[in-house]
């Protein structure tokens, strides 16, 4: 038996209404055969493709990041604006394939209107300069005027695309990046990026690229990246990038071990979080009032990530889904958004062939917590049966998340059931008065961990909703959350 206490007055945070965000990499089928198909019968006459658009719709995007990861570190966005018959492909090192550049700044700023995402562009500053950083922001942000805003408004758009969100760079910490420097080197070159793009546009927000977390296997990062970037940086940028890709790793040759050890990957991301937060911290606490400004974590790559590109997902990868995203609730105070990685085919929860696609399973919790998660995300009490892995110990089967919109009076209680096998039946008490009469109860869940989507069965997994009466008059009720599922509980609490 667990128990669950909600308080509507214990608040982590405010949910950002950008909180969910994608991310579309030139990397694979990303991109090309992903969001943009102009040869298919399926796309509207900018090439998108509206089957995909459709899908990316209902997740959500508040932010899309773009054109890399890794691309943007070797990435000239001058070669790909302007006419598309004079655009030439250009060998492209960071992934070894050719890019065609036909998708560029202005293909991306449309798509994200279409989409409804704030364009989010991560600049390079592996292989690239200030004054190309520099002339990408004035081509999307200046009034007509200037040679860039003016070759803008030549390729179709005389009013300035207004791109708010700007990274400044990516992964630069990995020895695999190109352009990798040390942390103060880094940090001192986003410095002079930043202060040339401010004198440009002083309203866009900056995201430094901070270090990544991937358990085992990424030693070579430099321990201290995050501090040494952020003594340099705080007062200047506005976030600080965080990625963490949840990986089911060769702990043992046991698959029960192995499993236990891939659900307690949310601690992991916790863990990481809590410490940049600290981080963050740190570096406000040394400076004056005057020289504070607000710094954000933004979560600009979030994904699960350990078969290789074009990864087909299944129940066990949806219940470490739940688990991210309820960490990413729980954390509503300090996380400004995070951008799924990646949007379509490569890790995606959107997989695509010439004339049709499938949603894969993980894309049912990003669907069911974009749609729902709303208002204030709450502190819940959770008292369940726990379980060990060989890192960690007393973990809870159930992992939880809550959000509580004021306005509406909706909240929703997220509970992930990380039991591979049985039923736990929880207390759940409404801390604030009675529970309503009615409780809209949405559940993902499949026959066995290893069920998959597919192009023939294309809803093995997805969200199966019901309504379920609650005895008047009570405080507390009980559900049993089903063995490898995520549960939302919805209640209309005051209206
Ligand atoms: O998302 C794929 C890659 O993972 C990105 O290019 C890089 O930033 C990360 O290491």
């Amino acid at each position: 038996m667990a128990t669950i206490k909600v308080d509507l007055d214990r608040i982590n945070g405010e949910i950002d209404k950008r909180m969910f965000g994608g991310f579309a990499e030139h990397i694979g089928r990303v991109v090309y055969e992903g969001i943009f198909e102009p040869a298919s019968k399926l796309s509207d006459s900018d090439g998108f493709r509206c089957d995909v658009m459709d899908a990316v719709k209902k997740i959500s995007p508040g932010t899309l990041r773009w054109p890399g990861g890794n691309f943007a570190s070797a990435y000239d966005w001058r070669k790909a604006i302007g006419p598309v018959g004079e655009r030439r492909p250009v060998i492209e090192p960071v992934w070894k394939s050719v890019e065609s550049n036909l998708f560029g700044t202005d293909e991306f700023v449309k798509y994200c209107r279409k989409i409804g995402a704030e364009p989010y562009i991560c600049v390079n500053l592996g292989d690239g300069t200030q004054r190309e950083a520099m002339h990408w922001l004035e081509y999307c942000n200046a009034k007509t005027g200037t040679s860039m805003a003016d070759l803008r408004a030549k390729n179709g758009s005389d009013e300035p695309f207004g791109v708010k969100y700007w990274g400044l760079g990516n992964e630069i910490c990995g020895n695999w990046q190109i352009g990798h420097k040390d942390a103060k080197t880094y940090a001192a070159d986003a410095l002079e990026f930043a202060k040339v793009m401010r004198q440009i546009d002083p309203d866009i927000e900056l995201v430094a690229a901070g270090g990544i977390h991937m358990r085992m296997g990424f030693d070579q990062i430099e321990r201290n990246w995050d501090r040494v970037i952020l003594e340099k940086l705080a007062g200047v940028i506005d976030h600080v990038g965080r990625h963490f890709y949840a990986r089911k790793l060769p702990v043992s040759i046991d698959e029960e071990v192995k499993f236990r050890d891939f659900m307690s990957e949310p601690e992991w991301f916790e863990d990481t979080v809590s410490i940049l937060r600290g981080e963050i911290d740190k570096a406000m606490y040394h400076m004056s009032e005057k020289e504070k400004r607000d710094i954000k974590i933004t979560v600009d790559e979030l994904g699960i990530w350990y078969k290789g590109f074009d990864q087909i997902y299944n129940l066990e990868d949806v219940l470490v889904a739940g688990g991210l995203l309820n960490t990413i609730l729980n954390n509503a105070d300090i996380v400004s958004f995070f951008n799924y990685a990646q949007i379509a085919n490569v890790i995606g929860p959107i997989f695509t062939k010439d004339d049709d696609l499938f949603l894969q399973t993980i894309y049912y919790p990003l669907e069911l917590y974009a749609r729902l998660a709303s208002g204030n995300a709450l502190d819940l009490f959770i008292n369940a049966p726990t379980f060990d892995t060989e890192f960690r110990k007393g973990l809870p089967l159930l992992h939880a998340s809550a959000s509580h919109d004021r306005e509406t009076g909706v909240m929703t209680l997220f509970v992930v059931n990380r039991d591979p096998s049985s039923d736990i039946e929880a207390d759940i008490i409404n801390q604030n008065g009675y529970w309503p009469k009615k409780c809209e109860v949405h559940e993902i869940n499949g026959p066995t961990l290893d069920a998959e989507n597919s192009f023939e069965n294309k809803t093995n997994i997805c969200i199966m909703s019901k309504e379920v009466e609650i005895d008047p008059e009570t405080t507390s009720f009980s559900y049993s959350f089903p063995a490898h599922s995520i549960t939302a509980l919805t209640l209309t609490l005051n209206g």
